[in-house]
């Protein structure tokens, strides 16, 4: 492979290209990245299967609730706690309790306990026909589900003047002095029986955090967030994906929902059959983006909502309605780029949040090339967005492709397209040419592409993913399926005028409830236990080892397949974008990075010649032997990035050259030193 430095052969690398895409699939939020402990905390449900999609109230349930000490537990709609939020607990004690009584919750299947605080609040009302006035107060405590052993409790004080037509609300922190065995840990709250006995308290919004990702109130779990922000990513694509639809056009993720004290959230029916308390909203994402320096790339809603697999989906905003939701696009973007003076800008700050925010992209909808008619809703939504807002990069989330009635749309230039594919290793190296003309094929000059969402999802086979019987499909990220991505992620970089932004999907799965595999990192209550797969160590890979200019590569001998590669060059540190940290010896001035993926399971010797001297090679491998091995849980790191120095005496005729053999099965990314 030759490759030139010459000043005149290169162009600018795409700074944004990596970064994430993040809904609510896999109680990747709820159980997940959203720190709260508590499971179906306002009792509106959490299952699977509680209740049916669409039905008011959605879900009423006791799941990971459970009755300490003989109280009756019991869901009651008669005392909601606000307008929002009707479903409350309602504890009986018998007339009879002796000893400890109250009720317990089981997290997310499991909480972690270590020594830190957590920040615990409920709000409580006693039943008040039945309220004696001498309860001085509960014990809260984090309790092992399997033996007697308390590892943190306090007590939280009743006035005897409590309310009992208003919930009253309790905070406490409780701080374990040691670290729980394992994950197998309750949250409780309970009475002094000979206090309570006979009396009836109603809870609700029963919530307990550990400490978050930058200490952010109702934020973002530390241990998860932190495996994110090192994949160095550039922009958030949030809230959806499917998530975004609803099952109707009122259970749309609706942002003016999800903002505020979350006393006010209402919480709704997910698209993917779980109930989504969203405290993780609006103005958390926002924040999330500013905590890890990303870009906010927002969908919003386009109209569409329901069963999208028909042309026409199943619910379909009516054109006579449409500007309602595209005025509430507007107002959503006010909220988060409005000045303090603004009705919504205000609102934020109200919210905690007085600097506006920067959104340089928007999303128009989600995969709306199932319709006929995004063809002419979008320029609708395009057009209003624009005047609002002329200086955002708008995605069309349909353009040449799969547009059933043939009906392209028409991406304006400055514009963008975002492209979805789940598809099998051969389909990505068969594809790897599809963006080198892609503005010319398509026909839409200076228009970008974003591949919002991409993954190898199953092995190869004839006639491709088997998407009725799943049959191949994986359930973790493979070493082939790394390799897969690896090729389309070279495809991309290598066309860095077209492909500007890239995020694998979907990012992240609690193990115990997946509706869809595989994917980036799996994860339990246990941080201990949480699994970078394949995908995410080839991502990490890639967006750490980015130059700032690419560099043609000739080869001279034959073509792509079994071995790609791309080559890059670093212009300083000053070129970069928004990296959370620059580190000046990775990212030096004049290092070259040789990306090389071997899809064959045999070693290929490869001789790169340069127009420059290099000094000294450092390389990353992602390798294994066996192309469908996976990282899982007690075996986490079997497939994961291993460093190494290159010989001195691989580096031949005064630096001009360096041989190297690419083992089978592995992604390579080269650092060469110019001296
Ligand atoms: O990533 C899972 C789903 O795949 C997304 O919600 C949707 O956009 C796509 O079909």
């Amino acid at each position: 492979l030759k490759i030139s430095t010459k000043s005149g052969t290169r162009n600018k690398t795409a700074p944004l290209l990596h970064g994430l895409f993040f809904e609510e699939i896999n109680n990747s939020g709820e159980g997940g990245l959203y720190a709260e402990l508590i499971r179906n905390r306002a009792f509106q449900g959490s299952d699977l299967g509680d209740g049916g999609a669409g039905a008011i109230p959605w879900a009423l349930s006791l799941a990971a609730w459970k009755a300490i000490g003989g109280a009756v537990l019991s869901l009651d709609l008669l005392n909601p706690l606000s307008e929002n939020l009707v479903t409350v607990l309602k504890v009986d004690i018998p007339a009879t309790a002796t000893g400890e009584v109250g009720f317990l919750n089981e997290g997310w299947w499991g909480m972690d306990v270590r020594p830190q605080d957590y920040d615990a609040s409920f709000y409580i009302k006693p039943n008040g026909a039945l309220y004696k006035k001498n309860v001085t107060g509960v014990n809260i405590s984090l309790r092992s589900a399997v033996t007697n052993d308390i590892w943190a409790t306090t007590r939280v004080g009743i006035s005897q003047n409590i309310s009992t037509t208003k919930f009253t609300k309790l905070e406490a922190v409780l701080t374990p002095t040691a670290a729980a065995p394992s994950s197998n840990n309750t949250f409780a709250i309970t009475f002094d029986a000979a206090e309570a006995k006979g009396q009836t308290f109603y809870f609700d919004l029963i919530s307990l955090f550990p400490p978050t990702f930058k200490g952010r109130k109702n934020g973002l779990r530390k241990d998860l967030a932190e495996h994110l922000i090192s994949l160095n990513p550039k922009f958030l694509r949030f809230p959806g994906g499917y998530n975004l639809v609803g099952s109707s056009i009122d259970n749309r993720w609706n942002w003016k929902k999800n903002i505020g004290p979350l006393v006010d959230r209402p919480g709704r029916a997910g698209n993917w059959g779980y109930w989504n308390s969203e405290g993780l909203g609006y103005l958390e994402y926002l924040e999330w983006c500013e905590d890890m320096d990303m870009e906010p790339l927002l969908t919003i809603y386009a109209g569409y909502s329901g069963d999208l697999s028909g042309v026409t989906p199943a619910h379909t905003v009516p054109v006579d309605e449409l500007q309602f939701y595209i005025d509430e696009a507007i107002e959503q973007l006010e909220y988060a780029m409005g000045g303090p003076d603004t009705k919504w800008g205000s609102l934020r700050t109200q919210h905690g949040h007085p600097d506006p925010f920067n959104i340089k992209f928007v999303e128009i909808g989600n995969e709306d090339w199932f319709s006929d008619s995004y063809y002419w809703r979008y320029p609708l939504f395009l057009e209003a967005l624009k005047a609002a807002y002329p200086n955002i990069t708008y995605i069309a989330s349909q353009a040449t492709e799969y547009s059933p009635a043939n009906r392209n749309v028409t991406i304006p230039p400055g514009g963008m397209w975002d492209l979805h594919l789940y598809q099998t290793p051969q389909y990505f190296k068969d594809n790897f040419n599809f963006f080198d003309n892609w503005q010319a094929i398509a026909g839409y000059p200076d228009v970008q592409i974003f591949v919002g969402e991409y993954s190898v999802l199953g092995r190869d086979r004839a006639g491709g993913i088997d998407w009725a019987n799943g049959e191949g499909r994986f359930k973790y990220p493979t070493t082939i399926a790394a390799i897969g991505e690896a090729i389309f992620a070279l495809a991309m970089e290598r066309n860095p005028h077209v492909v500007t932004l890239s995020s694998y999907a979907p990012l992240l799965q609690n193990f115990n409830r997946a509706q869809w595999t595989p994917n980036f990192l799996a994860f339990t209550a246990d941080p201990s236990q949480t699994v970078l797969s394949t995908s995410y160590y080839m991502q990490r890979m890639f967006s750490h080892y980015k130059g700032t200019e690419t560099l043609p590569i000739v080869n001279t001998k034959g073509e792509f397949d079994p071995v790609w590669w791309h080559a890059s060059i670093d212009t300083g540190s000053a070129n970069r974008i928004g990296d959370a940290e620059v580190d000046s010896t990775r990212y030096a001035q004049g290092n070259i990075y040789v990306k090389l993926v071997n899809a064959a399971k045999q070693p290929a010797p490869i001789t790169l010649s340069f127009d420059t001297a290099i000094t000294k090679v450092n390389g990353t491998i992602l390798h294994h032997d066996d192309e469908f091995g996976f990282n899982y849980r007690n075996n986490a790191t079997a497939i994961s990035p291993k460093t190494f120095d290159l010989k001195q005496a691989a580096i031949g005729n005064r630096g001009m050259t360096v041989k190297y053999e690419i083992p089978g099965l592995s992604v390579v990314v080269l650092e060469l030193k110019q001296s």
